[in-house]
Formats: C-alpha cells, structure tokens, sequence
C-alpha cells in the first residue's frame, strides 16, 4: 500500500536530526505521509512541475513547505534528511540528493530490489556519501564529508553525463 510503503522510512528518518526535503514529491509520497507521520519536523517538497506544486499545496500538512524549482537548484546542505521516490535513475537521484544534505545528514532512496549498489557506492563516494546501507528495501546514503567543488552540476547535465 502507498502509506505503508511511505512510512516504512520513519525507522531511518528518525535517527537523523534536522528538516527533510522530500525531492521531486510529485503526488506526494513519501514526503506528505512522512510530514503526517512526523509533526514536529519541517519537510520542504521540491517538484519541478508548477501543476503538481498546486496539489502538493492542497495536501501539505502544516509543517510541510511546496517549492516549485528543481534539486539541483535547492540551497545546497540545507536539510538533515534527503528522500526520493521514484525521482530518476538511482545514481541520478543520489547526485541530485547528497548535495542538499549536510554532513552528518542522509539519502534515503526507494529502489527496486535490483539496484546497482556499486554504482551508488561509486557516486556517493564522488559526493561525500557513505557506502550504500539497505534498510527494508530503501537504500540509505550517509553524507561523510563535505559536496566537492563543482556540484551540483548544471541542470540537465547528471541525466546526461551519469557518474555511474
Ligand atoms: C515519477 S514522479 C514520482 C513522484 C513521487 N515521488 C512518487 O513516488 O509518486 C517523479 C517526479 O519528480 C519530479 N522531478 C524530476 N526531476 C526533478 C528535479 N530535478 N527536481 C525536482 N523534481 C524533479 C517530476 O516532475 C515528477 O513529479
């Protein structure tokens, strides 16, 4: 089901401190389920189509902010916890998450089962992430050190020019 399958990343949200950006929340998951399931922390959705910022607005819990703008675009070590559902590629995802997150913070990912975990070693590696750690079925990227010069990359280019 959607809300269980939002929900069941509260067990890692939680052990990270700080606001949680939820990137490219389209209809909504897992950010709204998660700003319900967590009052008292604040969670930015970030989607880059006007249309579904309207609906994130109609829906968004009142610790739960809409921007209409793309990742790459976001103020870079902002928040504590980065998700993404379904948002791109998986190294596409996490080159587009690792750098909004601060040291100390993390990526949680919604992959399917057949995920390359090397390939996301290798691009949080690049970004100051940690190895890839799997919990129930989300892959989870702790962000070690700072974002290197250089990222994010320009709009466009991480789909292009994939780092892995
Ligand atoms: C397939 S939908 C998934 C929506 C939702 N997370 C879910 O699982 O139902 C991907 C969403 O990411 C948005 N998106 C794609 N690239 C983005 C980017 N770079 N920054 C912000 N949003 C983006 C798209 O507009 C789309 O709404």
């Amino acid at each position: 089901m959607l809300l269980d399958d939002a929900l069941r990343a509260v067990p890692v949200v939680e052990r990270f401190d700080g606001p949680i950006v939820d990137v490219g929340s389209g209809g909504g998951s897992p950010g709204i389920p998660l700003a319900v399931a967590l009052p008292h922390r604040e969670v930015t959705l970030v989607e880059a189509e006007r249309r579904k910022c309207e609906f994130l607005e109609d829906w968004a819990p009142p610790n739960a902010r809409v921007v209409w703008g793309r990742a790459e675009e976001q103020p870079p070590g902002s928040w504590g916890v980065a998700t993404a559902k379904a948002l791109a590629q998986p190294p596409v995802a996490a080159e587009w998450c690792l750098p909004l997150v601060r040291v100390g913070g993390t990526v949680v990912l919604w992959t399917g089962p057949s995920v390359d975990l090397a390939a996301l070693a290798r691009v949080s590696e690049h970004l100051g992430g940690g190895p890839p750690e799997t919990a129930d079925g989300l892959v989870v990227l702790p962000k070690l050190a700072a974002t290197p010069p250089g990222f994010p990359r320009r709009v466009g280019v991480a789909k292009k020019r994939p780092l892995a």
